[in-house]
């Protein structure tokens, strides 16, 4: 049989082989690109040409409609490295005033002597961010949400002021020091994890990202949980999401009791 033979038609090997080929891209095509998006009950499609955009990975119009409207509310906060960077004395002097009203929790001078966050030189874009979701709902607490919902925007930015201004925790930590986990220093690379000071200070910081040292143990295993188990779910595209849940929980502990309790020359490093 000739070269030419073989690549006819008439060759019903040629044909057999051609006709599996498509049959099976066909199939792979759907599997992929209708029946896996339809499969996944929290993507919300409009319809055939939404699902298949959602697998090629393009930005779907409906996803952003409806973000907020249908499962957990998302943060709508927009964040930069210059958002609040320089206020003014007026705003912090407003924010100061303001703040009275949130001190039988967070403390007198923003550092909370029960489970609550410290606020006392806590990024002012955190705060800002964390109010306007505390707001929205996009970021839910029974004991906190009712003192953000009626916040007005400007008082916000001066409560931000104000919190950034105050003096962070200074370095006393009555518990012994403890060995840096690996997780804090190294992050897991394998599962996608980077050094957590990457993003929350200490190494570099990413706008968003809360200062974390000095808190209470309590609150930061709290939230690393909440954010694991997806009841938190205000972090901008999931970033912190995505660390929480491949965190063991042993992980989990060692960098709350960690970042709860600095070995002094740390944080001398880092203030
Ligand atoms: C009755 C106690 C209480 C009062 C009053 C209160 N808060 Fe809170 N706040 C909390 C608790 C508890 C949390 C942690 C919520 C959680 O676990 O998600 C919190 C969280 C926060 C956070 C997020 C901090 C972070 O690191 O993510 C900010 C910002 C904040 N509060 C600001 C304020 C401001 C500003 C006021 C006053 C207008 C205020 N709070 C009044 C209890 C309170
Ligand atoms: C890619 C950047 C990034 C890395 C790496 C990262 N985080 Fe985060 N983390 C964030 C952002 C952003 C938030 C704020 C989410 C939001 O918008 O409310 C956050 C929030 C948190 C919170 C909640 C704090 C609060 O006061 O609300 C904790 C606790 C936390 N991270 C712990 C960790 C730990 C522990 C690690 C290392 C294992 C880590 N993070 C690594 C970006 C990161």
């Amino acid at each position: 049989m000739s070269a030419r033979e073989l690549f006819t038609f008439r060759n019903i090997y040629f044909s057999a082989g051609i006709g599996i080929a498509a049959g099976l891209f066909l199939l792979t095509a759907i599997g992929g690109f209708i029946v896996l998006p339809y499969a996944q009950p929290e993507l919300k499609l409009a319809g055939l040409w939404d699902a298949i955009c959602s697998a090629a990975g393009l930005p779907r119009r409906t996803a952003l409609v409806t973000a907020g409207k249908v499962g957990p509310r998302l943060s709508e906060a927009v964040l930069t490295p210059t958002t609040l960077a320089k206020p003014s004395q007026e705003s912090i002097g407003r924010g100061a005033t303001l703040a009275q009203r949130c001190a039988i929790c967070h403390g007198p001078t923003g550092i909370s002597r029960a489970d609550s966050p410290n606020l006392a030189g806590q990024y002012a874009a955190v705060i800002y961010k964390e109010l306007l979701d505390f707001r929205s709902g996009a970021r839910t607490n029974a004991v906190m949400s009712p003192f953000a919902v009626n916040l007005a925007d400007q008082e916000i930015a001066d409560l931000a002021a104000y919190y950034a201004y105050l003096p962070r925790l200074p370095a006393y930590h009555p518990t012994p020091q403890l060995p840096r986990p690996r997780i804090v220093i190294s992050g897991a690379p394998l599962r996608g994890i980077a050094p957590c000071g990457a993003c929350h200070g200490s190494l570099d910081n990413k706008a968003g990202s809360p200062w974390l040292e000095g808190q209470s143990e309590v609150y930061l295993k709290a939230q690393l949980q909440a954010l694991a188990s997806g009841q938190r779910t205000n972090d901008i595209s999931q970033q912190m999401r995505n660390i929480a849940r491949a965190m063991t929980p042993q992980e989990i502990d060692e960098a709350a009791a960690y970042y709860a309790s600095q070995p002094p020359e740390i944080v001398k490093a880092t203030d």
